[in-house]
């Protein structure tokens, strides 16, 4: 399986920071905003990532990246040169997936919790096993501003609606998302939508009509953190302070998570640790490298 993270976007809701910084680059506390959705494609044990973002902002993405190797990955860039909508990942995405299934998710997107490693992979396994689509539903008190899951009196799924006025749940779906590898023949036929935008939902719900869309409810025990505003951004950053300072374990270190899942080894983890020990960051990186040593 391959990923995506939709980088790019104008952030006007950010404005004035945003007018000359990408969102995904600003800080969350200790790391970049994009290290965050980043992180959720590498626990679903994903390798090779595309980054999208705007012609503007692709050299910073680039410079913090590279081409990935260091994290053990396959890091590719490509360029949406106005933000027309998500559904057009998949088209500008269409050689880099070269028909494999894969995961996408919005470059502002923080999840966090308990279960997250479990929700990754058996969404990851059904696309591969079964085919089709996994989106998920998230519990929010308004839920106007997201593309909402409808159920009927039987809970099953009937529809999903872009920025409804009058949301038929409150269950929001997240900006991450799982498709087989028919997602770009689907991109390609979406149409503009009322706002101008090739929409998601438009994917998501092409899917649905032909019985292969599956919606996972997440539970009250995850985390799922508004980006997109200044103060979400401060909610955001005291949470992970919060849980970090806490427990001593880092959230979103990508570097932990490259040597966990065996993508890079511990003098690998070390050399990155070693670069940044000024910091807690760093420091951290070391002291899991040394754990393992004396394991
Ligand atoms: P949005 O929150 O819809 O838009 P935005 O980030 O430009 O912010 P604002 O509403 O303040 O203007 O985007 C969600 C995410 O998807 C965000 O990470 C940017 C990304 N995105 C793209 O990369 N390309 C697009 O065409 C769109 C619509 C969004």
């Amino acid at each position: 399986m391959k990923g995506i993270i939709l980088a790019g976007g104008s952030g006007t809701r950010l404005h004035p920071i945003t007018k000359s910084v990408n969102k995904q680059l600003l800080p969350i506390y200790d790391k970049p905003l994009v290290y965050y959705p980043l992180s959720v494609l590498m626990l679903a044990g994903i390798r090779e990532v595309l980054l999208i973002s705007t012609p503007r902002d692709l050299p910073a993405f680039k410079d913090l990246f590279g081409d990935g190797s260091l994290l053990g990955m396959r890091i590719c860039y490509a360029q949406q040169d106005e933000p027309r909508g998500l559904a057009e990942a998949f088209t500008i995405g269409r050689e880099f997936l070269a028909g494999e299934p894969c995961a996408l998710v919005l470059g502002d997107n923080m999840f966090h919790g308990q279960d997250l490693t479990r929700i990754l992979s058996n969404a990851r396994m059904t696309v591969e096993n079964k085919g089709g689509a996994v989106v998920f539903g998230y519990p929010v008190k308004d839920a106007r501003a997201f593309g909402v899951v409808e159920f009927d009196e039987d809970h099953k799924v009937v529809g999903i609606e872009e920025k409804p006025s009058d949301p038929k749940s409150n269950y929001a779906v997240p900006g991450l998302y799982f498709y087989d590898g028919q997602v770009s023949d689907f991109a390609s036929k979406v149409e503009p939508s009322s706002r101008g935008e090739l929409e998601i939902t438009s994917i998501n719900n092409a899917y649905l009509e032909r019985g292969e869309l599956s919606v996972e409810l997440m539970g009250r025990g995850m985390a799922w953190l508004d980006t997109g505003t200044p103060a979400g951004m401060l909610k955001a950053a005291e949470y992970v302070e919060a849980v970090q300072s806490r427990q001593g374990y880092f959230i979103a270190c990508i570097e932990e998570i490259a040597y966990r899942r065996k993508f890079i080894d511990s003098d690998q983890l070390r050399t990155l640790g070693e670069k940044l020990k000024k910091t807690d960051y760093g420091r951290y990186l070391i002291s899991i490298a040394d754990e393992e040593q004396v394991n």
